[in-house]
């Protein structure tokens, strides 16, 4: 099968068109064909070399972490899903991602592709919808009522946590470029800030849950406008300072997205009843060409929502 991998670490052009052999399918797996991937600042933190220490993997490396497709095969002890089935998923973390025609999937991470969208769309929901669904509420407890200052929402992850924290009800300021707040206001956000004209820790105060999708200082200045001993800060981009946490009296969490199937589920559903709709900010074909130029586009740090590539 057609697969775009790299060979060692370095620049988007160590991203290289190959064939390699096709997935090898387990017991509780499933193999789908894959109609659409997305790019997230991981595959590029990888690709460059940044993360060797934690995923010491050997060579050639297939990257990406999100698919939306079709099942064409199922393992002996898959029971809840079937050759034909319209899915997505957030697979596991290894060197067999997704920038290939088909990937091995375990069957834990499958969701239902939400009908009403396509392949694209569906396929830039997995890894940064359940990153903000997690952070948001598994880790900070974001209730109605409460309010949420979101540090960078017109990215990835942002444009999901912003929908996801006004579905629940809460009131949603989020940071970002001029140009980005009109989408922002249009997609949930009852105060948007620039952040290159406005300093966020001078104009908010007690804030109930920030989410950090910046780091360095966008974080450490967001412990001085948090809510005194119930507030509480969840960042996606650690390393987090305890200190910080205790001199401010501010709960602290650093996370890692968790890959789950029935939250994607639940995400699904809130898309199909249109409560959520994902942001597709680029588009690019499935080649060595596509995959370079997503990454170039990914690694400005300015991307609007999801960079989406289409099979
Ligand atoms: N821990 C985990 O499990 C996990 C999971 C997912 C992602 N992450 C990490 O989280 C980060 C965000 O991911 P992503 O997919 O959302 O990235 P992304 O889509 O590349 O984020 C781009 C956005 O960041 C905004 N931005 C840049 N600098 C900003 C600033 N100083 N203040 C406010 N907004 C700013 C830009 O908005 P403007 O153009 O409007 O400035 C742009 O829309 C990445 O570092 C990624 O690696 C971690």
């Amino acid at each position: 099968m057609k697969a775009v991998v790299i060979e060692s670490y370095g620049g988007k052009d160590q991203l290289v068109e190959k064939e390699v052999p096709a997935p090898v399918l387990g017991n509780k797996q499933v193999i789908i064909k894959s109609e659409a991937t997305s790019i997230n600042p991981i595959d590029w933190k990888l690709r460059e070399g940044y993360l060797k220490n934690d995923m010491d993997w050997k060579f050639p490396i297939i990257l990406g972490w999100d698919i939306a497709g079709v099942i064409t095969e199922t393992g002996s002890e898959v029971t809840d899903w079937h050759v034909g089935d319209k899915v997505f998923a957030r697979p596991d973390t290894t060197r067999f991602g997704t920038y290939a025609e088909y990937v091995a999937v375990d069957d834990y991470l499958l969701a239902k592709k939400p009908e009403n969208i396509s392949y694209a769309a569906a396929a830039s929901v997995p890894l940064a919808g359940l990153t903000a669904y997690q952070a948001l509420f598994d880790h900070g407890k974001l209730e109605k009522g409460q309010t949420v200052l979101i540090q960078g929402g017109a990215g990835g992850v942002g444009t999901f946590a912003v929908q996801f924290a006004k579905a629940v009800g809460a009131k949603v300021i989020t940071t970002a470029s001029k140009k980005n707040h009109e989408l922002l206001k249009k997609i949930g956000a009852d105060e948007t800030i620039d952040y290159h004209e406005e300093n966020f820790a001078e104009k908010l105060s007690d804030i109930d849950l920030i989410f950090d999708t910046i780091g360095g200082d966008v974080q450490k200045e967001s412990f001085k406008i948090a809510k005194k001993h119930t507030g509480r800060i969840v960042t996606i981009v650690g390393p987090a300072d305890p200190d910080l946490s205790e001199k401010y009296d501010v709960a602290l969490e650093s996370i890692w997205l968790n890959p789950d199937g029935k939250q994607l589920q639940k995400i699904a559903d809130w898309i199909e009843k249109r409560i959520v709709t994902p942001v597709i900010g680029a588009s690019f074909p499935f080649s060595q060409q596509g995959l370079q130029d997503a990454h170039a586009l990914s690694e400005t740090h300015h991307a609007v929502g999801k960079i989406v590539i289409t099979f």
